[in-house]
């Protein structure tokens, strides 16, 4: 939240040639990756970025940990904090990244807290768009379809846009699952669009609207006992080409059905181009990080 816009194009040019940077910096330095939640793509693209960078990964298993001999969560943070320069956590409850950040000594980079937020996510969300796009990208409109409620990857992609007022953003959430009332608001007050505009519905989709279509899946595991919803769009060909030409499908993945696998094809289809440049913007921030440490 307190990156400025030209921080955040830094971090972009880095990552735009950040193959061609040396990082000896890097060497002997170790990342700890700690998952209390399934994860496949951020796990494994940190423990990537960090070899790439030519450092070490050392990765937590809470299953076969002393968290089943009942150590704390405070323990086990700082025990990991002492063997390595640099810890990613995930971890199923909002607030609990911030705790560890607050007992360790060491960065702490949140890959996801509960419903909370995944900032990496949204660093490397816009950064696709700013790849698609340009500079340009700072004057587009997305319509976020998905699990407004809980998914967290919207919740920081949103924070992120706030910071570029002439971008414009709309809202199409599965039943249920609508953000907070104040997320209109904020919407309304930073990008100057009529309150009542923001919301879109299934029945009269404009496709030729939106220069990026954001999709996630419904986040099952973050309903509330007795609460319950569907999925109630799917992405298909026929849909993705009432878009503009230019317009992009992204997606942070895993999908259930709100896209067809059809679309992977699509020219539009940009969730796999997010995998690799979460990479790229994995290693700049971790090469950022760690210069500024020593
Ligand atoms: C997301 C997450 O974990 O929040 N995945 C990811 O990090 N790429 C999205 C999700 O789980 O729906």
């Amino acid at each position: 939240q307190d990156w400025s816009p030209q921080k955040i194009e830094n971090l972009f040019q880095k990552a735009d040639n950040i193959y061609q940077q040396t990082h000896s910096h890097i060497q002997n330095k170790i990342l700890i990756n700690v998952f209390f939640e399934p994860s496949t793509r951020t796990s494994l693209s940190f423990e990537c970025a960090m070899k790439r960078l030519g450092g070490q990964v050392i990765n937590f298993q809470k299953d076969t940990s002393s968290l089943k001999k009942g150590e704390s969560f405070e323990d086990t943070m700082t025990t990991l904090s002492l063997y390595g320069d640099l810890m990613v956590l995930r971890h199923p409850q909002p607030g609990q990244v911030v705790l560890a950040s607050s007992i360790i000594d060491v960065p702490v980079i949140n890959a996801g807290d509960g419903s909370g937020e995944h900032p990496t996510q949204a660093l490397l969300d816009l950064y696709t768009m700013y790849k698609h796009f340009g500079r340009d990208f700072q004057t587009k409109t997305v319509l976020f379809i998905g699990d407004l409620k809980n998914s967290r990857t919207i919740h920081s992609l949103l924070l992120l846009i706030h910071k570029y007022p002439q971008m414009s953003i709309h809202i199409l959430s599965y039943p249920g699952l609508e953000p907070e009332e104040d997320v209109f608001q904020k919407i309304s007050n930073i990008h100057g669009q009529k309150k009542d505009t923001i919301r879109i519905k299934f029945e009269s989709i404009n496709y030729q609207l939106f220069d990026v279509i954001y999709i996630t899946r419904l986040q099952q595991e973050r309903l509330q006992t007795g609460e319950s919803s569907l999925c109630n769009f799917m992405m298909t060909n026929k849909i993705a080409d009432k878009m503009k030409e230019d317009a992009i499908i992204m997606h942070p993945l895993p999908r259930n059905e709100e896209i067809h696998p059809e679309v992977d094809q699509n020219h539009r289809c940009h969730y796999f181009k997010q995998m690799k440049y979460g990479v790229d913007i994995r290693m700049s921030l971790i090469s950022e990080i760690l210069s500024k440490k020593n």
